[in-house]
This record gives structure tokens, C-alpha cells and sequence, in this order.
């Protein structure tokens, strides 16, 4: 065989599982269709979960996040003037860390190379066979030149439009999904935040989310309708819309400034099952997307990576094949409570168009509720701070 494991993406799910398994004495090649520059030029979320964080530090890429990223104790959920606080500490001892996925994806890089791990950038027509045979096979160009790799096993961490997933045949798969009728505009800008913790805002006039990455960088979000591109919002309309939002003492500290990178999202909740077929293994968002609502993304794809890596190293350090076996159920467990918060998180903090009156009555309910319930706010600590392994 050529290597023991190829993995399909160097994306931050394939990057962590690579480190991982290198870390562990197991060989991996990470195929990436992109170059590395366009990968790490990608804004995506930017809070880990202590589990995130914790994994992190054991494959050896905690140093830079330890000195720059941001712990956070709380958040706000806000609906009009009522300022809900949860208190992740203080309801579960936890906090969450704020340092972004592309720092993430930043050091793994940093960590493979010095680890000598191969990664081929612009890498087309990945095709993996093999999956009930003795080896698996993928086969891929390379700078126009036909290649070849035989493994034992292929990681499928290329995200929702990769190969991997196709590659399950599609009467043994199931798929579950939820399109929601709005995206989320962010911006970057190099601006002070307006808050010392994130606010997660409901106005009459939407959704808000006043998020940070460094004191001096801030990560700001508005909801909006599908059908807007980002040539509609200049820096001026971005700047006025998310001030009507956020609640009116947070508004009144708001410094503005230019934009240094702008888009939308469209907001979807997918899970795709089993996360294996044979000699191949689905991680992150190869076989799941979340809306950007609860900050699960990129905690998720880490959840997988954790199971994953657990199992493949148990299968070829010690012919346990056990976590292999159990692995889509034990990964998909984890997978759809936090695509129920994600949902959950994302009906209470939207208006959706043409909804009515009773709609809009359970969202504030929800939100009165968790303004004078402990319990309910307990609950939701719980579910940010991320549920165990
Ligand atoms: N061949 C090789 N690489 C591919 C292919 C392909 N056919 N298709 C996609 N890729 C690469 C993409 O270019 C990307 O770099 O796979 C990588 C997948 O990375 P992500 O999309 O970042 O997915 P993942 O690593 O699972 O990270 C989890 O968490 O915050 C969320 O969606 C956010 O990216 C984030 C995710
Ligand atoms: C972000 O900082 O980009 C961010 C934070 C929290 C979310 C989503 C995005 O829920």
C-alpha cells in the first residue's frame, strides 16, 4: 500500500485528523483541491468549544491559540430590550475560546509541515474504489498527470461539495435537510467590539450577531433575505442596519469603520448517513452543516476527528476494528443534538418572512423563559459550551 490513510480535504477536519494520526505513528497523504492561500483565505466561525480546545492542545497546535485566542465566560441573547445573559461558567464551569477557524486551519498547516506530512494542492477528479475490497484506491489528477494511491483507509473531510459523500452509493444513503429562508451578511473589520462577550441579537428588524475575534478585530453579522448579494451592502447601509438591532446600550459604544471583508451565507441544516461506507469515513462537513447559529460547525467536524482518529488508530496500531465499527453511530449521536441546537437556536433568533402572530409569541416566549429560568439557561450553557464526547 502507498499510505495507510488518504484524506480527502485540508480543510480544518482533515488537517486535525492528519496531525492526529501522524502524532500516533500512522501515515496519511491529504488530497486538497485548492491551494493552501485560498483555504486559510476562507472567514468562517470562530469559537471553540473547550473539547475543541483541549483536542487542539493534544495534537500539538494549542501554543499560538493559548497566547492570542480570547476565553469567553458568557454570551447575550437579546429579543428587542430584553437582555438575557448566559453564563457558561458560572452554569457549567466551561467557557468557550474565541480564536478563529482560520488560525486553526493556520497552525495545522504550520504543525504538518513540520511533520513532513505530504499535501497535494490542486488536486482534480478524485475518484475512491476499492471501498469492499482488500485496499482502497484513489485516483486523482495532479498538474495535469493521472495518479494513483492504494490505502487501507479514506478519510472524507472535503466538505459538503466533495466527492467523498457521492461516493457512498445513494440507496444506502440517507439524507435530512432544512433550508432556511435567509443568509447571514458578515463583515471583518478592524474596530474595537462593541461588547466584551458575543451578542446574539432578535430586533424587529431581524437577526444580529456581534461577534469579535481579537480586541481590535471584530466578526459583526446581519440577517438577510436570500435574494441579496453583497454588491447591495455597502459598508454605510451594513453599518446603519446592524446598529438598529443590537440593543440600544450596546448600540451607543458601536465604533464603525471599513469593512475588510464582506459576505453572505445562506443558513442550512444537513446530515447525511451512515459517516461510513466500507474502507471510507465521512468528518465535518463532508456529512454535515449546521446554520452558523450555535457556533457548531467547526466543533462538529472536530467531534468526528476525534472518534475518527481514535478508531482508526486502534484498527492499525492494534487490529481493534471496534471504533470503526461503532464509529458513524457514535459520531452521528453527537451530530444531531447539536443539529438540534443549531435549529433550536436559530428559530428563537429569526424573524421569518410572512410568519404570524403566534410565530413570533413562542420566539418571545422562548426568550422570556430564558430570561427568568435557571434551568432553561443551564440548557443552553450546556449545548454551547459543547456536549461531551
Ligand atoms: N477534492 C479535494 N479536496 C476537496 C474536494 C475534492 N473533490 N472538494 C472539497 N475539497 C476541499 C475544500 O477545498 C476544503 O478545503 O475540502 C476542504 C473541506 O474543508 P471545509 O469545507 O472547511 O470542511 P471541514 O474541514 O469539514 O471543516 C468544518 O466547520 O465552521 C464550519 O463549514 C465550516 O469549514 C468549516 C467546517
Ligand atoms: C463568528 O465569530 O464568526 C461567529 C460566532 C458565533 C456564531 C457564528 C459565527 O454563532
Amino acid at each position: 500500500m502507498d499510505t495507510q490513510v488518504v484524506i480527502i480535504g485540508g480543510g480544518p477536519a482533515g488537517l486535525l485528523l492528519s496531525q492526529l494520526l501522524n502524532r500516533a505513528g500512522v501515515e496519511t497523504v491529504i488530497l486538497e483541491r485548492s491551494t493552501r492561500a485560498h483555504v486559510l483565505e476562507r472567514i468562517r466561525a470562530g469559537i471553540l468549544e473547550w473539547g475543541t480546545v483541549e483536542l487542539l492542545r493534544e495534537a500539538g497546535v494549542g501554543a499560538r491559540m493559548e497566547a492570542e485566542g480570547i476565553p469567553h465566560d458568557g454570551c447575550y441573547m437579546t429579543d428587542s430590550d430584553l437582555m438575557v445573559h448566559i453564563d457558561f461558567k458560572g452554569l457549567t464551569g466551561k467557557q468557550v475560546m474565541v480564536y478563529g477557524q482560520t488560525e486553526v486551519t493556520h497552525d495545522l498547516y504550520d504543525a504538518q509541515d513540520a511533520m513532513g506530512t505530504i499535501i497535494h494542492h490542486g488536486v482534480e477528479d478524485v475518484r475512491i474504489t476499492g471501498l469492499d475490497d482488500a485496499q482502497a484506491v484513489v485516483e486523482f489528477t495532479l498538474n495535469g498527470e493521472a495518479r494513483r494511491l492504494t490505502c487501507a483507509y479514506v478519510a472524507g473531510c472535503d466538505g459538503f461539495h466533495g466527492v467523498s459523500r457521492q461516493s457512498i452509493p445513494k440507496e444506502k444513503r440517507q439524507e435530512f435537510e432544512r433550508v432556511y429562508p435567509f443568509g447571514w451578511l458578515g463583515i471583518l473589520s478592524r474596530t474595537p467590539p462593541v461588547n466584551d462577550e458575543l451578542i446574539y441579537a432578535n430586533s424587529p428588524h431581524g437577526f444580529a450577531l456581534a461577534s469579535m475575534r481579537s480586541e481590535t478585530l471584530v466578526r459583526y453579522y446581519v440577517q438577510v433575505p436570500l435574494t441579496d448579494k453583497v454588491e447591495d451592502w455597502s459598508d454605510d447601509r451594513f453599518w446603519t442596519e446592524f446598529r438598529r438591532r443590537i440593543p440600544a446600550q450596546a448600540a451607543e459604544r458601536l465604533v464603525k469603520g471599513p469593512s475588510i471583508e464582506k459576505s453572505i451565507a445562506p443558513l442550512r441544516s444537513f446530515a447525511s448517513e451512515p459517516m461510513r461506507w466500507g474502507r471510507l469515513f465521512l468528518a465535518g462537513d463532508a456529512a454535515h452543516i449546521v446554520p452558523p447559529t450555535g457556533a457548531k460547525g467547526l466543533n462538529l467536524a472536530v467531534s468526528d476527528v476525534f472518534y475518527l482518529h481514535q478508531a482508526l488508530i486502534d484498527m492499525l496500531k492494534r487490529g481493534d476494528a471496534r471504533g470503526i465499527d461503532g464509529y458513524s453511530q457514535r459520531a452521528l449521536a453527537r451530530v444531531w443534538k447539536a443539529m438540534r441546537f443549531s435549529w433550536q437556536m436559530t428559530m428563537m433568533l429569526h424573524r421569518f418572512d410572512g410568519e404570524d402572530g403566534f410565530a413570533a409569541q413562542m420566539r418571545r416566549a422562548t426568550m422570556a423563559h430564558l430570561a427568568g429560568s435557571e434551568t432553561a439557561r443551564k440548557d443552553l450553557a450546556e449545548n454551547y459550551i459543547g456536549l461531551p464526547y
